[in-house]
């Protein structure tokens, strides 16, 4: 098989991977507004929105690391011809960046999110069954909530403006991204 079939697989994965990624972007986008609206007024129906959000970012991630692969066959399809081009230079550091973005800012916010919100849950009197049915089952009184609700709703005020800063840093680098790799400027 010569080099072009290699180069068209390679375009081919890359736009595959682009699909993921867009649908795990908007899916936590909107997963992340269905946990802020509901916090107060529905908490159960919040967590079950952090959890499916869990999920849709796993979507996002297996669309980078798909073009990631991609991207490499490329390079390799091309002989590696596009190395010293500015505009792959910027578009990997920024690749780069998505992928600490994702494991510093997005990765450790998720796991505060679904740490707090249990406590949440029982703070306002909907500990979630699971809970119960182990307490009840080693008949043990239900465990205290580990912060209080001032202190919660200080936590879930960081942790929504992480997520803020973190949708918006993402989604700028995304369409850079995109830019560059289309116009590929140099
Ligand atoms: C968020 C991640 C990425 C996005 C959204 C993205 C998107 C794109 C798009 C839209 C193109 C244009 C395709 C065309 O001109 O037909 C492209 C081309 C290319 N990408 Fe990516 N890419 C990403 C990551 C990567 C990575 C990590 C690499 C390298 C390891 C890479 C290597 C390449 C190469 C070499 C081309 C040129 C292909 C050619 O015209 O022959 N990409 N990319």
């Amino acid at each position: 098989m010569d080099s072009q079939f290699w180069a068209h697989l390679g375009i081919f994965l890359h736009i595959v991977g682009i699909v993921p990624l867009s649908a795990g972007a908007i899916g936590t986008i909107i997963t992340d507004n269905a946990v802020w609206s509901n916090l107060k007024s529905s908490p159960t129906q919040a967590a079950a929105a952090a959890r499916m959000g869990k999920r849709f970012s796993l979507f996002a991630q297996g669309g980078l690391f798909i073009l990631l692969l991609s991207g490499i066959l490329l390079l390799a399809a091309r002989n590696w011809f596009y190395l010293g081009e500015v505009w792959l230079i910027i578009k990997l550091v920024l690749f780069g960046l998505m992928l600490l973005n994702g494991v510093l800012v997005a990765r450790s916010t998720t796991n505060l999110l679904l740490e707090l919100l249990p406590n949440w849950l029982a703070v306002n009197g909907a500990t979630p069954s699971l809970i119960v049915a182990s307490a009840v089952q080693r008949g043990q009184p239900l465990p205290e909530p580990k912060y209080n609700r001032v202190t919660l709703e200080l936590m879930f005020e960081q942790v929504r403006r992480r997520f803020e800063l973190f949708y918006i840093s993402q989604n700028i680098m995304f369409a850079v991204v995109l830019v560059l790799a289309t116009f590929k400027f140099n």
